[in-house]
């Protein structure tokens, strides 16, 4: 068995990278590196293709064809919303057109596999806190849509040449399976956070006002090495009938903005008295995974909980280079 993973440099992919070699799969990983880092994938093989670009399908093809993949896994992407809004047609190319060249290159080299990296994002700002699959999917920006587009894609090219897929819409990923695996990129609530706190300066959150216990945003925090086993359990489902495409990827719990910056404080020994600010735009006061699809149908279940996620995302922060001194 070999696995091709499309952006196995990034964050998420790195960890997914590290689950196969250490189950003993060959894996060839193909990356631009525009946001990887080839030192999280050690001495696995490692392409520098843009998937965007026009030659791209030519090359990947090549890439299937002398390492004889089986399957790939998908997680090349741009991925910031705020971005995603005043670039919409970069958000484009690179999230579809780089998907289109992607399963062009299989379909020329008959691979049916493909696991896609979906996103909670389809669900725009839903009236329901808790959604399933069958929730209605309605993005409010590029960049959650260019993750529908992409699951409508993947239904038309098994329609059209039997491609098996599945897209894993994942929940509010943190942490870090290795210390030097850790998300580089400030974006997400934990890394803000120690962004902040290795400035010297106060975290913040953006509204306490909204209709939660304690007035903060409530999310689905999903430990990336869980969110990597996903993946592996996905990647068996593949091999059997699978009655469904799509599944989210969280606990089914949720922790509020003011639950994580307090863990931080446990976890670092820190103070993390936040400054409250106003309210963002988009953001829904309650969105939490049903996790029921995913364990009945791939038996997955995600293990850890908040004081894990945010005990690894310390550790990986403090191996990099803006450790903070207590
Ligand atoms: N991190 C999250 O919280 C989160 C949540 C939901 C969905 N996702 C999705 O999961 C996937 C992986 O996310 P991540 O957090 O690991 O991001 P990441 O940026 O760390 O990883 C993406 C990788 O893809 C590579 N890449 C990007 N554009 C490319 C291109 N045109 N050609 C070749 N390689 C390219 C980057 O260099 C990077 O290594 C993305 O599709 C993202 O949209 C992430």
């Amino acid at each position: 068995m070999s696995v091709l993973v499309v952006g196995g440099a990034g964050y998420i992919g790195s960890h997914v990278v590290r689950l196969l070699r250490e189950s003993g799969t060959d894996v060839v990983v193909v990356d631009d590196l525009s946001n990887g880092v080839p030192a999280r994938i050690g001495d696995t093989t490692l392409e520098q293709i843009d998937i965007s670009a026009n030659a791209a399908p030519e090359a990947l093809a090549g890439v299937i064809r002398r390492e004889k993949v089986d399957a790939v896994i998908h997680f090349a992407a741009k991925k910031q919303v705020g971005e995603s809004v005043e670039r919409p047609l970069f958000y484009y190319q690179q999230n579809i057109g780089g998907l289109v060249n992607v399963l062009e290159a299989m379909r020329r080299e008959n691979v049916t596999k493909m696991i896609f990296s979906s996103s909670a994002s389809v669900y725009g700002a839903p009236e329901d806190a808790v959604v399933t699959e069958d929730s209605p999917t309605e993005p409010i920006n590029p960049y959650g849509r260019s993750k529908l587009i992409g699951e409508w894609i993947l239904a038309d090219c098994e329609r059209a040449w039997g491609l098996n897929w599945v897209a894993l819409r994942y929940f509010n990923v943190a942490g870090a399976g290795w210390p030097e695996l850790g998300d580089s990129v400030i974006m997400n609530l934990i890394p803000m956070v120690l962004d902040k706190l290795a400035d010297g300066a106060a975290p913040r959150v953006f509204g306490d006002d909204y209709p939660t216990p304690d007035g903060t945003c409530i999310r689905d925090y999903v430990h990336v090495k869980d969110l990597a086993e996903a993946h592996i359990a996905a990647l068996h489902g593949l091999d059997g009938q699978l009655t469904h495409h799509v599944f989210n990827v969280g606990t089914g719990r949720g922790s509020s903005v003011t639950e994580v910056i307090e863990s931080i404080g446990r976890v670092s020994g820190l103070d993390t008295s936040p400054l409250v600010e106003g309210r963002r735009a988009g953001d829904p006061p309650k969105l939490i995974a049903s996790a029921d699809r995913i364990r009945e149908d791939l038996g997955f279940v995600a293990k850890a909980d908040l004081d894990e996620i945010v005990a690894s995302a310390w550790e990986a922060w403090q191996a990099g280079p803006r450790r903070i001194e207590a």
